[in-house]
């Protein structure tokens, strides 16, 4: 491979004289700058952004960390951040941490050595401090989560969305309600279960025989499948189900289909975050809508303004509002509402 060693010979100038042309920095003279970029042309010489980032301290790339990249919500954050970076010269490196808390700290030691301008850590489960120290000082802006007032963080109100998903169910008149929340330390799913006790507890009066029972779950298609067969063949089933997400609300659907059990008028099942196969499952999925793509967008943006205003950058919050989107896991005739 070529290497700015090369270059420099070819030319007859110094590395320090390649690495300024390179880099557009420092004073070169018209003759030395044309033997340079002669001598790469003719070497077929690409430098490398490491290379431009040692002299120049940026390399214009960014690292985007995610749990799981074959959840859809997660695919949709990455295409807006990318999308929003290459439209700003940026490119970006993703990393996978398959929910791994370990995982994730491994791919920030080597953003941070590799030079990433910064970093957007989407559906973390690490803690702030973990993450404070895994990045150490790397512009930071978290997706998923309300950081702390000195981050810069994209996030949903997930204990709004709760609410609204659970009181819905009681709505069309569900009593026997089960909510299959996010993973532990999933800030998002700590905030929807909260959105479904806190319902649950407040309507346990006016409602005889409501009542609301929680089941860990991962966030994943398996996982719903799996609880949503144990949970149906029970004589006690429940008539509505609350899924933290789309995907384990999907597996419940199949589950409710390998069991016989009419969705809705037997069961009725709401997940979240409206995934595109929440729209084309059957019946289609009742959700709370969680805009993805716009929330990778816009913590692009906010990781764009920590660069550009250097050190004495102030933290940006940008909240999205939670939506519910009625379709046919819920389309019951409406009961008197709560
Ligand atoms: O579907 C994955 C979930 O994990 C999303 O709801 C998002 O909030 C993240 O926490």
């Amino acid at each position: 491979m070529t290497t700015i060693k090369d270059v420099a010979q070819r030319a007859g100038v110094s590395v320090t004289t390649v690495s300024r042309v390179i880099n557009d920095s420092g004073y070169v003279g018209e003759t030395a700058r044309e033997r340079v970029t002669k001598a790469m042309e003719e070497l077929n010489f690409q430098p490398s952004r490491l290379a431009r980032g040692l002299v120049s301290g940026k390399t214009s790339t960014i690292g985007l960390l995610i749990p799981d990249v074959a959840n859809p919500f997660f695919a949709d954050v990455a295409r807006g951040i990318e999308d929003a970076a290459i439209a700003k010269g940026y490119t970006t490196i993703l990393c996978n941490s398959d929910w791994k808390r370990e995982r994730e700290v491994m791919y920030l030691d080597i953003l941070r050595s590799r030079w990433a301008d910064g970093v957007i850590i989407a559906g973390s489960r690490s803690g702030e401090e973990v993450i404070d120290q895994a990045t150490a000082g790397l512009p930071l802006v978290l997706v998923d989560r309300r950081g702390s007032a000195k981050r810069s963080s994209v996030w949903m109100d997930n204990e709004r969305g709760g609410r609204l998903a659970t009181s819905h169910l009681i709505n069309i008149g569900c009593r026997r309600i089960v909510h299959i929340s996010g993973p532990e330390g999933s800030p998002s799913a700590y905030g929807r279960k909260l959105g479904f006790e806190g319902v649950i507890s407040e309507n346990r009066a006016r409602y005889e025989g409501l009542r609301g029972e929680l089941i860990q779950g991962d966030f994943r298609y398996e996982g719903g499948h799996e609880i949503g067969l144990s949970l149906l063949r029970s004589k006690d089933r429940p008539d509505g189900i609350f899924a933290a997400n789309d995907l384990m609300a999907v597996g419940i659907l199949q589950a409710a289909r390998f069991c016989g059990i009419e969705v809705p008028d037997e069961l009725a099942i709401v997940g979240y975050d409206n995934i595109a196969l929440s729209e084309y499952s059957f019946p289609s999925l009742t959700t709370i809508a969680q805009p993805g793509y716009a929330m990778g967008r816009s913590a692009f943006q906010l990781l764009l303004n920590q660069l550009g205003s250097g050190r004495n950058h102030h933290s940006e919050q940008q909240e999205f509002e939670p939506k519910l989107i009625l379709r046919g896991s819920t389309a019951r005739k409406q009961q008197a509402g709560t």
